[in-house]
Parts: C-alpha cells; structure tokens; sequence
C-alpha cells in the first residue's frame, strides 16, 4: 500500500498526541488516494480542507500542551514557526487548487508525507522526554 504507516518508533509517549498523529498520516493517505482518483475533484478539496482543519487543531493542542508544562520558550517559538509555515503552505496549495484544479498533483502528497515524517521524527521527538516527564496525556 502507498502511503505513510504510523510504527511504535514514531511514538511521542503522549497519547492524546500519537492518536492525533496516527489520524494526520491518515489524512494524508487519504489526499494521495484523492489525488489519485482523477474524477474525484470535489473529494480532493474536501481532503485539502480537511487536513488543514485537523493541522491546525493538533497544532493547537500541541502547543497548548508545551506551553502549559512550560517548555523553554525559544523552543516552542521554533516550533510554533514549523507548524505556522506547514499551515500557511497547505492554505496555499488550497488556493491554488481553487485556481485551478489541475494544479494539484502528487507533489502536494509527497511534500506533506515527508514533512509530517521529518517534522515528527524531529521536531516533535525532541520535545517527547519533556512531555514525558510531566506525564502529558
Ligand atoms: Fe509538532
């Protein structure tokens, strides 16, 4: 199957978050089956519409959750920026849709596959042990 798999090694330890992240690699395997079906252009901007919702909900409870076990500042700024530039291109890809559907091709699958893996294995890992130790849920 084409698509992104959540593994135990993506695990933030924090399951309100994991549940979260399991449902945006969902979205996203939905947007490439969306992108896929050529004659599902309604179900695409759906999709579209979608994951930008569900990224800027997880987004919020993300954030909420670091500011409330007071994570250091300067990191929740870096990482409040990722999330920002993440939500700001999928309303882009949104509007350029709007354009003209046409415009839309895998690439906008790829870039969000690749940035929810390189943005979890990373970003999100890094605060994982802080969270962890406040017993985050
Ligand atoms: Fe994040």
């Amino acid at each position: 199957m084409h698509g992104i798999e959540w593994h135990e090694s993506n695990s933030v330890g924090v399951p309100s978050i994991d549940d979260q992240h399991k449902r945006l690699m969902a979205l996203t395997n939905r947007l490439f089956l969306a992108i896929m079906d050529e004659t599902g252009e309604t179900a695409l901007e759906g999709v579209l519409n979608d994951l930008a919702d569900y990224a800027v909900y997880h987004f919020t409870h993300e954030e909420g959750l670091l500011r409330k076990y007071g994570y250091p500042e300067d990191l929740l700024a870096e990482h409040q920026a990722e999330h920002k530039a993440l939500t700001d291109r999928v309303l882009h890809y949104i509007a350029r849709y709007r354009d003209d559907p046409a415009n839309l091709d895998l690439s906008v699958y790829v870039f969000l596959r690749d940035w929810t893996t390189e943005h979890m294995g990373r970003s999100d890992a890094r605060y994982s042990e802080f969270l962890m130790a406040h017993h985050a849920k």
